[in-house]
């Protein structure tokens, strides 16, 4: 069972050492389902070319389910003198239907099977981060709708800067995510192209039909060249630059979800379920999940830069350091899917203090600038009139007064051309319903974004 696939040229046996050290066994175990898979439809590629009999095609296909339920029901063997699940797969075959377990391995290499085998993982889990990320564009949509009255300060380096709607501050992510999902959509189409048939590198003489295998297994394309096929992972970086991308934007969203959670801020409360108590702290609750999130972030950042550091110098084709790409595509893949799922849940069951925003939005100077459009609409141009406001703002911040807490008298100082109109002028409400551009925090251009999203996530 234990004999190698390669050992015909050997005398000396392997020494357990390094059988240990190149086993890969513990990570690309997760691939055996595909592995699978692509045997199988690999049988039916040999036997379409008449190099093995319809018959033996089928025993061969019996055994690999039969290996699949054996896995699937963890009573499957694994030995690290196996080295991968490629060679634990076909050594487990060869038992179960003796000598014909042979002829599988012919016009393939484990190079372009196992290609094809993270090609195959990458095309299903791509799709269901894709899934994720519409429920957790949904989710956003659904928390701004019922937030298209809330108003918060918006910030430009952490300084309030001007009133904005919090459905208009949760929509700026809703877009985020909609562009993670489109970089990851664009990548699928380069994950789904089919290697097989490439062999160790060169290709096979034998006549195998690969458009059929790529059929077989639902690819659009079949790969063009047989070195580039087994060489090539830039589709993996492709993914785990996507994935870096959108942890970034899920650890800026949590890092705003820390921020405000604070009592400096009180402008959310978490749910109870989704925070941590301090063991000594009695008073603390913790907003460990996002800090997680924004933890995790750098994980996936480390292991993008790791699978490019692990290519950038290799010769074609194949190298044995590829074999170390699996655990950072199976790490940042695993933590992109955690942190989406929880986001998607926490979301929803935030509290956030309304009352607390909106006094913030009224406090420190937010309608500075609005004070200045004003002047400028009363035909000042706006260099002179940003001058005016900024002195009217140094007089307020003298007297401990907000801007619209002066009385006209005061203001008239400054300018002549301000009237009684300006306090109305000057209400947060008034300065965000301005601001009705196409993508401004207006309520009336929030609500059209929303629909727009909305009328989106209902189509895809
Ligand atoms: N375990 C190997 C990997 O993941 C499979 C390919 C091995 N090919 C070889 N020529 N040793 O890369």
């Amino acid at each position: 069972m234990s004999e190698k696939l390669w050992a015909g040229r050997f005398k000396e046996k392997t020494a357990k050492i390094v059988e240990t050290f190149t086993s890969s066994i513990d990570v690309d175990r997760r691939l055996y389902a595909y592995d699978i898979q692509g045997s199988i439809a690999h049988c039916k590629t040999l036997a379409k070319a008449g190099i093995i009999s319809a018959k033996e095609a089928g025993e061969l296909a019996a055994g690999l389910k039969k290996i699949k339920q054996e896995i699937d029901a963890q009573t499957f063997h694994y030995h690290d003198a196996l080295e991968d699940i490629h060679t634990h797969i076909e050594s487990r075959l060869a038992e179960i239907v003796g000598n014909v377990a042979q002829k599988l391995h012919t016009a393939r290499s484990r190079n372009d099977q196992v290609a094809l085998d993270v090609r195959l993982y990458l095309r299903d889990t791509v799709a269901s981060i894709i899934q994720l990320l519409g429920q957790l564009q949904k989710v956003v949509v659904h928390v701004a709708k019922s937030h298209i009255k809330t108003v918060l300060p918006g910030y430009t380096h952490l300084q309030r800067a001007q009133p904005v709607l919090l459905a208009h501050h949760l929509m700026a992510y809703y877009e985020m995510f909609a562009r993670d999902t489109e970089r990851l959509q664009d990548c699928l189409a380069r994950i789904n192209v089919m290697p097989l048939g490439s062999a160790a590198l060169a290709g096979t003489p034998h006549p195998i039909d690969r458009k059929y295998t790529a059929e077989l297994l639902g690819f659009k394309k079949v790969s063009a060249n047989s070195m580039d096929s087994v060489a090539d992972r830039d589709f993996m970086i492709e993914f785990l630059s996507a994935a870096s991308i959108c942890m970034m934007h899920l650890s800026r969203l949590s890092e705003e979800l820390i921020i405000w959670s604070s009592t400096e801020f009180s402008f959310i409360e978490l749910p109870d379920a989704f925070a941590t108590g301090s063991s000594i702290m009695p008073q603390k609750k913790n907003p460990d999940v996002a800090e997680l999130v924004r933890g995790k972030t750098g994980r996936v950042f480390g292991n993008l830069m790791a699978m490019l550091t692990l290519m950038k110098s290799l010769p074609l084709s194949y190298n044995r350091d590829m074999q170390e790409d699996k655990a950072l595509l199976f790490d940042a893949a695993d933590i992109l899917s955690a942190c989406v799922e929880i986001i998607v849940q926490l979301l929803p069951k935030i509290k956030f203090n309304k009352t607390n925003m909106q006094a913030a939005a009224g406090e420190g100077y937010l309608n500075a600038t609005d004070m200045a459009d004003y002047l400028v609409t009363k035909g000042m141009p706006f260099r002179e009139a940003h001058h005016c406001v900024g002195q009217i703002v140094s007089y307020a911040v003298r007297n401990r007064k907000e801007i619209h807490a002066l009385s006209l008298a005061e203001l008239q100082q400054f300018s002549p051309h301000i009237e009684a109109e300006i306090f109305d002028f000057l209400t947060t409400q008034q300065m965000i319903d301005r601001r009705t551009t196409i993508g401004g925090t207006a309520t009336r251009a929030v609500k059209a974004a929303i629909k727009t999203a909305e009328k989106k996530l209902k189509n895809s």
